[in-house]
C-alpha cells in the first residue's frame, strides 16, 4: 500500500512537471529560476537617463527591439532613487568624443554612477565600446553591463558581467542538416551569419551542432540555460560527422525536448511576452543587480 502511494505521489510530481509550462532540467538553476523570475516581473525597477539625440539609432533590429520593448514595459521608473539598474542609452556608431561627452553628463547630472563607478548600470552595444585610456569609458566598459548581440568578440565582451541578445534569425541563413544514428541535427555555425539560426533550430526540434573553430565566448543566456543539455559542441566541421556517432542516439530525444522548451527564450515577440527574449535578457540583468562590484581601477 505504502508502495502504492509512493508510486501515486512520485507519478503526480512528474505529471506536474510535465504539465508546467517546461521541464526545468534546461536551467542552471531548476530550483529557483521561476520563483526568481516571478520576482523579477513584479519588482525590477530600471531608470532610464535621457538621450541627448533626438533619435536614437541602432545598428542590429534586435537592440532596436530590446530598447524598444524596455520602453513600453512596466520595469521602467522615473524615480531613480526606486530603480536596481540604470540604463544608458546611445546610438550606434557614436563617435568616441560625444559618447564621453554624454557619459559625464550622466555622471555629474545625477549621483548614481559615481555611487558604482557605473556597474550598477548598462547600455546596448553590439559594436563595443572603444578601447580608450578617457576614465569614463574605462569605467563603462569595466564596470557597467554591456548588453551585445550574438556572437560577441571576444575582445568585446566580458563573461559574467556582460549580456547577449539571442539572434533573430536571418532570412539567408540555414543550417545544414544532418542526420546520424537516424537523428536529424542542424549544424550551426558559430561566429557567421549562420549563427542566428541557433533559436530555429532549437524551436523546430532539430538539436544544435554548434561548430566552431576557436572557442565559444558565450552563447545566449549561457548563465541560465545548460547548453550542454540541449546542444553539441564542436571544435570544427570536419568533426561534425565523428562526433554524431552513437553516443547521441541515447541523449537526442532528452536534449531535443529539452531544446524545443528552452526556444522560447530565444524568440523576440512584439510585444513582449513572459519568458521570450526581452524577458529572458531582463531576467539577466536582475540576477546581476547584486553581483555588481564596486571596481577600484588603476589608471596611468
Ligand atoms: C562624480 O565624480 C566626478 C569625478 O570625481 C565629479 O566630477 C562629479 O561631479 C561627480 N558627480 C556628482 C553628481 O557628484
Ligand atoms: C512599443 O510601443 C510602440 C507604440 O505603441 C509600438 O509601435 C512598438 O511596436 C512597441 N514595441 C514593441 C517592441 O512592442
Amino acid at each position: 500500500m505504502f508502495q502504492f502511494v509512493l508510486l501515486i505521489l512520485c507519478y503526480s510530481v512528474v505529471a506536474a512537471q510535465a504539465e508546467s509550462n517546461s521541464s526545468p532540467y534546461m536551467y542552471i538553476s531548476p530550483n529557483t529560476v521561476f520563483q526568481n523570475y516571478e520576482k523579477m516581473v513584479k519588482n525590477f525597477k530600471v531608470f532610464t537617463y535621457k538621450s541627448n539625440e533626438a533619435e536614437l539609432k541602432f545598428a542590429t533590429t534586435e537592440e532596436s527591439l530590446f530598447y524598444s520593448s524596455l520602453q513600453n514595459s512596466t520595469y521602467l521608473t522615473q524615480d531613480p532613487e526606486e530603480a536596481h539598474l540604470f540604463f544608458v542609452p546611445f546610438s550606434t556608431g557614436l563617435s568616441t568624443r560625444a559618447l564621453a561627452r554624454d557619459l559625464t553628463r550622466v555622471r555629474n547630472e545625477l549621483p548614481y554612477w559615481n555611487r558604482t563607478l557605473g556597474a550598477d548600470h548598462f547600455y546596448l552595444s553590439c559594436e563595443g565600446t572603444p578601447h580608450e585610456p578617457d576614465r569614463i569609458l574605462v569605467e563603462l566598459k569595466k564596470n557597467a553591463v554591456q548588453i551585445s548581440c550574438f556572437p560577441t568578440r571576444k575582445d568585446k565582451f566580458i563573461p559574467h558581467k556582460d549580456v547577449t541578445l539571442p539572434p533573430l534569425p536571418s532570412p539567408h541563413a540555414r543550417a545544414r542538416r544532418v542526420r546520424a544514428s537516424a537523428e536529424e541535427f542542424c549544424v550551426v555555425e558559430y561566429g557567421n551569419g549562420a549563427s542566428s539560426w541557433i533559436g530555429e533550430a532549437l524551436r523546430l526540434g532539430c538539436v544544435p551542432v554548434v561548430v566552431s573553430e576557436g572557442a565559444v565566448n558565450d552563447m545566449p543566456f549561457m548563465d541560465v540555460l545548460r547548453w550542454g543539455e540541449m546542444a553539441v559542441f564542436v571544435r570544427s566541421e570536419r568533426g561534425v560527422e565523428r562526433v554524431l556517432g552513437d553516443t547521441w542516439r541515447e541523449r537526442h530525444g532528452r536534449m531535443r525536448e529539452l531544446g524545443v522548451g528552452a526556444s522560447r527564450h530565444l524568440q523576440w515577440n512584439r510585444p513582449p511576452l513572459p519568458f521570450d527574449a526581452f524577458n529572458t535578457v531582463m531576467y539577466q540583468l536582475w540576477l546581476r543587480r547584486h553581483t555588481v562590484r564596486y571596481a577600484r581601477m588603476q589608471y596611468n
